[in-house]
């Protein structure tokens, strides 16, 4: 049992990339009822307006707004940074704004990772200037190890170890979103080499 467990949780893929399961799908969905409990809990009365932040966080998203009861709407806004370099010092790029105006609406930006904060940190400055009546964080995954730019979450799905990982929405060159599950992925050696150099 314990072999054959192994066996389905570690996967290969070609280009010599390979992925082991660190969060199963079952897990996640029952940290998503959890969370959406805990935000309803907060927020009983008030419709919630949900900002995911694309393309991360559209299963995060999709399924978090599904387990909130009540009034619920949500917006997508997606962010790049301008290169490697200037992402580090803060530099992040807005790629598409809302649709709609956030002002005097109680907001929860959905993440799908918190890593060194900055895309946070930037995302925040741009909402509180529109002031929302209220503003909160929603993360499925935060690598607090990491963390650069002082900001926190208000509410995380998992807590996890400084490795880089895919599936559930994040990926690796745009691919890997499609897995139900967030894996741990690790790269062939000699792209280890490439990301090494960079
Ligand atoms: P931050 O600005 O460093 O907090 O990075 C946030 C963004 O980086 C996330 O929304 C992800 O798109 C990406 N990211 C950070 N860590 C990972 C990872 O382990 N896997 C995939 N994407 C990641």
């Amino acid at each position: 049992m314990g072999k054959e467990r192994k066996r389905r949780s570690s996967r290969r893929y070609g280009r010599g990339e390979s992925v082991r399961t660190l969060i199963t799908g079952s897990r996640i969905q029952k940290k998503i009822r959890e969370m959406a409990r805990e935000i309803r809990g907060d927020f009983p009365e008030e419709p919630l307006h949900l900002v995911g932040v694309l393309k991360g966080a559209v299963f995060f998203l999709s399924d978090l707004a599904r387990q909130i009861p009540g009034e619920v709407s949500f917006d997508f806004i997606a962010v790049s940074s301008y290169g490697k370099e200037t992402h580090s010092s803060g530099q992040v790029k807005l790629t598409r704004d809302l649709d709609a105006n956030i002002e005097g609406k109680t907001v929860i930006v959905v993440e799908d990772i918190l890593d060194t904060g900055l895309t946070l940190q930037y995302l925040l400055r741009v909402f509180e200037q529109r002031k929302p009546k209220r503003l909160r964080v929603a993360v499925l995954l935060d690598k607090q190890e990491r963390r650069i730019a002082a900001v926190r979450a208000d509410y995380v799905g998992f807590t996890i170890p400084n490795e880089f990982v895919v599936g559930y929405g994040l990926d690796y060159d745009e691919r890997y979103r499609n897995l139900p599950h967030v894996a741990v992925l690790s790269l062939g050696a000699g792209k280890k080499e490439e990301s090494a150099q960079e």
